[in-house]
């Protein structure tokens, strides 16, 4: 810890011996305003209050983040930072690499962090060795959500296969029913793309064209088929899939108008938040073809370099509360992803809670976990954004997939 930082707090000490009250309140930037995402969030804000830590909320709505991101970088430039950030992967190491956040190696140290957080988490929690965010929860986007009771009246057994997966897909369009639920925002069709390029090639190829950014394989064939499952799945959505946010197409499978969505597991937390349970009303499985392996992105409070004591003293208490076992447990079976912590049981989770925590486990030790290219844990911000560019152009129709996977070699190759 810095001298300053232990300046800081001391003098936060004294004020709590001389008044007895330290006023400690958090605001917190976020984009988590749908029904499940506001639920998980109460659980963090009642924790914090447990703990007298007060909270001021800052909302951007806006699914996957790129709006918060936005409204961050101006409060910042106006040297204004909010208490702590929700933020993913990249953008962590973009915002640390500037020296904006706050060191945390104290509060890790006292709790080990660093032998209960996944190696995986860790590399975008941590910068230049330096603790710099508290993760909440490890997502993943590489899931189908299905309606139960359509499957069954379809007779429709969980695909295993893309052609099992297209052919439930068009017994549920023949029967008048929207086959896929799927909003049409660049961020909702890239969320798809991550299992289109791992359902092509697996793991080599997502790792040489969504990490390492090789041009032979963004402009390779394999990436031509990923476009063209793209266009496949484009024949299945709605007439008015465009610009629907991503929780009412997961309405869309819980109430029996559509039979899958593939989404990040935050798509369950609106299943639960409508009473559903795993299992029962609605289904989860990985997209076909993506078995075995987990493109993933964590959540986590990034706690930006403040002056005033107390809010420093709130961040470290905001930090320790985000990653007790308790809150672990408590958040993640709300928000539908699963715990940051390797050390939790996976007892309090549903059956698609505790499907995720052993695959993830599996992955990791298999060779099969990856940064989630469209959540921001495969690179950084402008060359997801020029990804972005390009899948939805394409699912749009404004490329065929051969142009589509010229354009990605392109837009990339611009934005490194
Ligand atoms: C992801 C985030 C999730 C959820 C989702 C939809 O990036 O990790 O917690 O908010 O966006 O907005």
């Amino acid at each position: 810890m810095t001298i300053l930082r232990k300046l800081q707090l001391s003098a936060a000490a004294v004020a709590l011996s001389t008044t007895g009250v330290v006023a400690q309140e958090v605001e917190v930037l976020h984009w988590w305003t749908s029904g499940g995402e506001a639920a998980a969030l109460n659980v963090l804000r009642e924790d914090l209050a447990g703990n007298g830590i007060g909270w001021t909320d800052m909302p951007v709505a806006g699914g996957g983040g790129s709006d918060a991101m936005t409204v961050l970088r101006a409060r910042v430039t106006a040297g204004d930072p909010p208490t702590a950030v929700q933020m993913l992967g990249f953008s962590i190491q973009d915002w640390a690499a500037e020296g904006a956040l706050a060191n945390l190696n104290d509060l890790a140290a006292e709790q080990n962090w660093n032998d209960v957080v996944p190696e995986a988490l860790q590399r975008f929690s941590t910068y230049d060795g330096d603790w710099v965010a508290a993760p909440v929860n490890v997502h993943s986007t590489n899931w189908v959500w299905a309606n139960t009771a359509l499957m069954e009246e379809l007779g429709i057994e969980q695909p295993g296969t893309w052609d099992e997966f297209v052919a439930a897909m068009q017994a549920a369009q023949d029967a008048g029913y929207t086959a896929l639920a799927h909003g049409g925002q660049a961020w909702q069709d890239a969320t798809i793309f991550d299992s289109m390029v791992m359902g092509v090639g697996g793991p080599e190829f997502y790792q040489a064209a969504m990490v390492d950014l090789d041009p032979e394989a963004l402009g390779s064939a394999q990436m031509v088929e990923a476009f063209e499952r793209m266009a496949v799945l484009r024949g299945f959505v709605d007439d008015n899939f465009s610009g629907r946010d991503w929780n009412l197409a997961s309405a869309m499978v819980a109430n029996g108008d559509a039979l899958f969505q593939i989404m990040g597991d935050w798509a369950k937390g609106e299943f639960i938040n409508a009473g559903q349970t795993a299992g029962e009303e609605f289904q989860c499985f990985r997209v076909p073809g993506t078995e075995g392996t987990v493109t993933f992105n964590s959540d986590q409070f990034a706690m930006f370099n403040v002056t005033d004591a107390t809010a420093m003293e709130a961040q470290t208490a905001m930090a320790s509360a985000v990653m007790s076992p308790e809150f672990q447990v408590a958040f993640n079976t709300v928000k539908g992803s699963v715990p940051a912590r390797t050390d939790i049981s996976p007892e309090a989770f549903d059956a698609c809670g505790q499907m995720g925590m052993a695959q993830l486990a599996e992955a990791a030790a298999g060779g099969g976990l990856f940064g989630s290219m469209a959540h921001g844990h495969a690179n950084n911000p402008s060359v997801q954004n020029a990804m972005y560019d390009v899948i939805t152009a394409h699912f749009n129709g404004e490329y065929d997939a051969e142009t589509a996977a010229q354009e990605m070699v392109t837009a990339v190759e611009l934005a490194m």
